[in-house]
């Protein structure tokens, strides 16, 4: 089986694709795995250092508006997993047009290649914020969308036409929507990499609001699984939610993180509300555990343990990439605080020297050896 992946030198993509290399996802049995990444601020082909040596896997640099590169990656694949978006929050309060550019039209080019080619099975990386906001119970796959921030309407969008194209052509599209995730190689701007990379420096975090904002934490393996059964058994224009992991207030998340990294509360300064913050996030997983046979397996406690971990052991990962972090807006649910953070301003920070702004550059090339 021939699989694309989007987005796979990012934070979730990455680990997809080092789940099928590695044995893992044993019945998808990848034959040929192509990355195509655009490598914005948080693509990183170190993320795919475990298996840059199988002779399966091709990087591809490029955008996914880019309808005649897309057009070249998507001929002759059987599956697609679209992982490529632009996924901060925060940036998309301070800028919407990037968001709309590649999670709605960088989509609907994917989609458009997919259908031109005839491709087996198109999964779409869908996120839990398209619902908005809840306050008591859960989710399921009817409730109607109704996303309050710039990103989660751009992903509401994406997602949409995924399913209109099931609908209107018959296309196989299966969408998934998942919790937040948390795990290794996350680009240290989300909450959970963010106050680690912090703490473990000795420096302060900052605390969006009251700290009540409810989150349902996933790590990111299983939420790996949970996509590579969609994958292998979805019904084609099914949505399946991904969840099921712990739901904590931020306030409770960073007492965890605090512990984990021998840091105490002088170490939080309280900032102001993130504009337009959905209280509370929670899914209903009853589909995906009744049909695929879906369980999470990691707990918070180890997950957490095991990710701070990782940041303590590698931190060749973080540093290069901690002092653009630093002027950014914080992860969800939080805004930054102490060393060299702005305090929920949402400055998206300048561009990284060592990262192209744009592909489409002398570094694309389609096929390009590791
Ligand atoms: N992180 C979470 O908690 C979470 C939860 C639910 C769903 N999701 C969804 O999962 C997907 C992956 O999220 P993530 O946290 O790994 O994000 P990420 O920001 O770490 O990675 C995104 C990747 O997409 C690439 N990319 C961005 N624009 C591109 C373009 N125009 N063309 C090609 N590549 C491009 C980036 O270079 C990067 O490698 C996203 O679709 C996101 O909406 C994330």
């Amino acid at each position: 089986m021939r699989i694309l992946v989007t987005g796979g030198a990012g934070f979730i993509g990455s680990a997809y694709v080092r789940m099928l290399l590695d044995g893992r996802a044993a019945p998808l049995a990848p034959g040929a795995v192509t990355v195509l990444d655009k490598l914005t601020y948080c693509g990183n082909r170190a993320n795919l250092d475990p298996v840059r040596d199988d002779p399966r896997l091709r990087f591809v640099h490029g955008d996914i508006c880019d309808a005649d590169l897309v057009d070249a990656v998507v001929a002759g694949q059987d599956v697609i997993v679209h992982f490529a978006a632009e996924s901060h929050v925060d940036r998309s309060i301070v800028g919407a047009a990037p968001f709309v550019t590649t999670n709605v039209l960088g989509t609907q080019t994917l989609l458009d290649a997919a259908l031109r080619h005839g491709t087996g099975r198109f999964v779409h990386i869908s996120t839990d914020e398209v619902y908005g906001s809840i306050a008591h119970g859960s989710w399921t796959e009817e409730t109607p969308l109704a996303p309050n921030s710039p990103y989660a309407a751009a992903k509401a969008g994406a997602d949409l036409l995924a399913l209109a194209y099931h609908r209107t052509h018959g296309m196989d599209v299966v969408v998934t929507r998942c919790s937040n995730n948390y795990g290794p190689y996350q680009y240290p701007e989300k909450i959970i990499p963010l106050f680690v990379t912090r703490l473990l420096d000795g420096g302060t975090v900052g605390l969006y609001g009251d700290g009540g904002n409810v989150r349902d934490w996933l790590h990111v393996d299983d939420h790996c699984a949970g996509i590579a059964l969609v994958q292998e058994k979805g019904r084609p224009g099914e949505v399946y939610h991904i969840g099921g992991g712990t739901e904590l207030t931020n306030r409770d998340l960073t007492a965890r993180l605090l512990e984990a990294c021998g840091a105490g509360w002088e170490q939080v300064t309280a900032v102001p509300d993130r504009k337009g913050h959905d209280r509370r996030y929670s899914l209903d997983i009853t589909k995906i555990r009744n049909e695929l046979g879906y369980a999470p397996r990691v707990d918070l406690a180890t997950g957490l343990a095991d990710t701070v971990r990782w940041y303590r052991e590698n931190r060749s990962w973080w540093e290069p990439l901690s002092g653009r972090a630093g002027t950014t807006a914080a992860g969800d649910g939080t805004a930054p605080g102490g060393t060299g953070g702005s305090a929920g301003t949402g400055d998206p920070g300048t561009p990284r020297p060592d990262r192209p702004a744009e592909a489409g550059t002398a570094d694309t090339a389609v096929g390009s050896a590791w």
